[in-house]
């Protein structure tokens, strides 16, 4: 180099801005003790589980494996997850968290028991998951500050009760869960699209009218036994992307249905629905998915961009479509 400098010159020079650009080792975030001791009761309800292996009194609590807090050192976040030797019922202690914001009990399956009624004591709770567990019993009533609830792949039976104004998303399926929708469904906020995953579930009855209030983002209904009419989910101004209604006994008439524009999967298959495809189905640019297989739908499959995007699959098995992709109509 010309003008003398090497690499090796500069050396100190680059040591120096590594050090001074490096945060010094500040003493690790505080950690409410409040939260500690209930932590550590978490811990060992949990007989000192693997998972908990960080967990030591050497560190604050903050530090520990799946622990968040907030900036003034409350327990906002506890994750405990992947553990197949964690077994128990869920402690009274995490109730002892009172900043606990979100709570994910995931892949745990030997977690099991009930969902505890003390849970409602966490006044700040707004993400509530307890996924692929042994968890058993019904779903306790909840909180309104819940936002998004997921209790999916668990054990869960009874009927669904809810009162959430401000939810965002609530994933029920994969459970034993029976009885009707409940109409409360339907008070869901109506600002943000929450979605609903209800999908695998001995639900029965048919659903609320209410429903059709809330600016649904996804509806997952499928693999249920929930009859009669789900018209009323439609309309061509609703913002929903995904309507997935498959395998229920559903039984309307589709001829004057029309589809929310944006959706990309529509799954009306395996259902008693009846009269025919409306032709606004072809406004459904992005449509992706189509499923009205195994119903009982009539007359001519209204040609047009989109219709002609899918195979004889989403159509097969009705009482008499017919047209492309099917046979022509006689
Ligand atoms: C779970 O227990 C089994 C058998 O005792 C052991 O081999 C395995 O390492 C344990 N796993 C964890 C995560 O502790
Ligand atoms: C609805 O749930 C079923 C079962 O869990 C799943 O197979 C399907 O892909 C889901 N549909 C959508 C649109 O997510």
């Amino acid at each position: 180099m010309a003008s003398g400098l090497t690499v090796s010159s500069l050396l100190p020079f680059f040591l120096l801005f590594l050090l001074s650009s490096t945060p010094l080792p500040i003493s690790a975030a505080q950690c409410n003790q409040d939260d500690q001791k209930a932590l550590l009761a978490i811990k060992a309800a949990f007989n000192n589980a693997y998972h908990f292996a960080s967990w030591k009194t050497s560190s604050a609590c903050c530090d520990w494996y799946g622990v968040d807090c907030d900036s003034t050192g409350r327990v906002a976040g506890l994750s405990i997850f992947q553990d197949d030797n964690l077994t128990g019922t869920i402690p009274p202690a995490i109730a002892d968290l009172p900043y606990l914001n979100n709570l994910l009990l995931s892949q745990l399956p030997k977690l099991s028991g009930p969902i505890p009624s003390f849970l409602a004591g966490l006044k700040n709770i707004q993400l509530f998951r307890i996924m692929n567990t042994a968890v058993f019993g019904p779903v306790p009533a909840f909180l309104s500050t819940l936002t998004i609830i997921d209790l999916s792949h668990n054990q869960l039976t009874g009927a669904i009760l809810a009162n959430l104004p401000n939810l965002q998303a609530l994933h029920l399926d994969h459970n034993r869960l029976s009885g009707a929708i409940p109409a409360s469904f339907g008070s869901f906020s109506r600002d943000s699209q929450p979605d609903l995953y209800l999908s695998h579930n001995s639900l029965t009855g048919t659903i609320p009218a209410s429903l059709s209030g809330p600016n649904w983002g996804i509806i997952n209904l499928s693999w249920n036994q929930i009859a009669g009419d789900a018209s009323f989910l439609f309309g061509s101004s609703k913002p929903a992307t995904q309507i997935d209604l498959s395998r229920n006994m559903l039984s309307f008439d589709l001829t004057d249905v029309s589809f929310p524009t944006k959706l990309t999967l529509l799954d009306l298959s395996h259902n008693k629905i009846y009269g025919g495809i409306p032709a606004q189905i072809n406004q459904v640019a992005g449509l992706v998915q189509l499923g009205l297989s195994y119903n009982r739908l009539c007359g001519e499959i209204p040609a047009g961009v989109v219709t002609a995007k899918f195979g004889q699959s989403s159509y097969t098995n009705n009482k008499c479509l017919c047209g492309a992709p099917l046979a022509a109509c006689k």
